[in-house]
């Protein structure tokens, strides 16, 4: 197990492009594994800030602005907007949302650049790429479009064909045409700058291979067979008149290249959050850098983003990846071209207050090591069977025999050895979820929260408190208090998961700032008097 002692923690979720809305793919394999985990370390007091933001920049955002009509920072600006309020409204607890068209975030791009420039770290090189005459620009390669050569389709990009899938250069196109003019590209000579990756691949193999053996398998497995194939020349500028300016002289209309940019996006983000006290978590040693991400991301954060920053020197490497694998939809790929997705804003119009409903079936779904599937029948199941019946279900029998017996109450009681028995068992359950989570394992933390409740209705049902209340009210008194510690354990595990839901189960207890460790100490409740929840799921048809 990863010690989590004196540690600070950085833990980011990889910047979403703002070039739609967010939907639930995002949120099962970026956003709930980072805020889950984030949300355990500050509840085991740990030092952990929580860093992301919208990734502005890209030739795709440039062609959608341009669909739409409208300039790209308007463009832009709507998505952040939106973006940033869907996750704050799913509870996702960044300490800063930010965004990489910010001047800040511009200049500190822009100085680690020529930070490696001036350190003669990057290489130039000369090329010839299309330009288009009547625009004035070189055209990126989705923007060029032409015959496939593979299949014949008319219209595939320079790219990829989207008819038979190919991965396509350019220059390998049949009669290539400009997406923007529809004229014909002449080729045009420009020069780049390139990460030298070959460079650092021993390094990179010792880093990786040898001594993070413990990252997730399909992290692992991705950068090994990376490195085995052997890394080319990237290079980190491109032609184009959107993002950040090269801070060089004669470099007109040369920009970072999108991938360049937007990881710098976290040290900038943490700048503009804290000021030169970045530098304490981004240039100390002790800390832990984790990027939650999802599988489509593990080269640039695994490999080149580390890269850079063991060009530029000073900065801490990332002690862990956890990547995820993808969520799809009804059994095919979330798709934003074919609005094939469940957006954000609207289950939020369809299941107002619902956020928890979603967290827990995403949470449970989540990809961790395989594509996962989400379903509105598995949904409305979980929702039915395990929230509304297991969870739900227990915790409010619980309050409600507290009330009607007891005025709400906590009696005062003594236990038998069974009853304690119980706490120590559902004491090493927590005490799992707890590891389980420290080492990204957060379906199995979620189904062992889930097993305390279910622990939870089965003693009820075997102890059957309502019988015995004109027998033996003392047995009644114990068997209530234990459920009622049972509540609270559930309460304080379960904050990391269904943060609204534990919000108003601590509120009725009058408990504000909890700690992890809370749950499995035996706090003695007696005397105190809850506060009524109300009806915390409710069944979906
Ligand atoms: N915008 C990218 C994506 O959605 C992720 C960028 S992560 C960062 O795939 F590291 F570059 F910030
Ligand atoms: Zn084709």
């Amino acid at each position: 197990m990863n010690d989590y002692n004196n540690d600070k923690y950085l833990v980011t979720a990889a910047l979403p492009y703002a070039n739609g809305p967010i939907h639930i793919g995002h949120l099962a394999g970026n956003f709930l594994p980072a805020d889950i985990f984030v949300r355990f370390l500050r509840l085991k007091k740990k030092n952990v800030i929580f860093i992301s933001g919208s990734d502005e920049h890209g030739v795709p955002i440039t062609i959608k602005a341009r669909q739409e009509g409208i300039t790209t920072q308007n463009f832009v600006d709507k998505y952040h907007k939106l973006n940033r309020e869907d996750l704050l409204n799913f509870g996702i607890s960044f300490d800063i949302f930010s965004r990489t068209s910010s001047e800040n975030h511009k200049k500190m791009a822009s100085e680690f650049f020529e930070k490696l420039y001036n350190d003669g770290l990057l290489i130039p090189k000369e090329s010839e790429q299309y330009y288009d005459q009547q625009e004035h620009q070189f055209l990126a390669d989705r923007y060029i479009r032409g015959t496939c050569p593979k299949c014949g389709y008319e219209d595939a990009y320079g790219d990829q064909c989207e008819k038979c899938g190919v991965t396509l250069t350019p220059n390998e196109l049949i009669n290539p045409y400009s997406a923007l003019s529809n004229q014909k590209p002449i080729l045009k000579t420009t020069k780049h700058w390139y990460l030298p990756l070959g460079k650092y691949q021993d390094w990179l193999k010792e880093w990786i291979l040898e001594n993070h053996k413990e990252w997730k398998s399909n992290v692992y497995g991705q950068c090994k067979s990376w490195l085995e194939e052997g890394l080319q020349d990237r290079p980190v500028t491109r032609d184009l008149d959107w993002g950040v300016k090269l801070p060089l002289e004669n470099t007109e209309g040369k920009v970072l290249y999108v991938w360049f940019d937007a990881p710098i996006g976290y040290i900038s983000f943490t700048k503009e959050l804290l000021g030169e006290k970045y530098k304490d978590y981004w240039c100390d040693k002790n800390t832990k850098l984790i990027h939650f991400i999802g599988k489509d991301n593990i080269v640039f954060h695994c490999i080149i983003f580390p890269v850079m920053l063991k060009m530029h020197e000073g900065y801490v490497l990332p002690n862990n990846i956890p990547a995820n694998e993808f969520m799809n939809l009804e059994d095919s790929k979330i798709s934003t071209s074919r609005n094939h997705a469940v957006w954000l804003h609207d289950y939020l119009g369809q299941y107002p207050g619902k956020q928890d409903v979603l967290r827990y079936v995403l949470t449970v779904n989540m990809p961790e090591n395989k594509d996962s599937n989400f379903t509105w029948y598995d949904f409305k199941k979980r929702n039915n069977n395990e929230l509304v019946a297991t969870l739900g279900n227990f915790i409010n029998r619980v309050f409600a025999m507290l009330q009607k017996y007891f005025e709400s109450t906590v009696p005062e009681c003594t236990f038998t050895s069974e009853d304690l028995g119980l706490i120590k068992d559902v004491n090493k359950i927590i005490f799992e979820i707890g590891s389980d989570i420290e080492n990204f394992h957060f379906k199995d933390a979620l189904n062992k929260f889930m097993e305390i409740s279910r622990i939870g209705n089965k003693y009820l049902t075997d102890q059957e408190p309502w019988k015995k209340l004109k027998t033996d009210v003392d047995r009644v008194k114990a068997i209530l208090n234990i459920c009622v510690r049972l509540v609270y354990k559930l309460a304080v595990t379960g904050s990391p998961f269904l943060p609204f839901t534990s919000k108003k189960i601590l509120n009725a207890f009058g408990a504000n700032d909890v700690k992890f460790d809370d749950s499995l100490e035996n706090i003695d409740f007696c005397g105190l008097k809850v506060n009524s929840i109300g009806l915390l799921f409710e069944k979906i048809d």
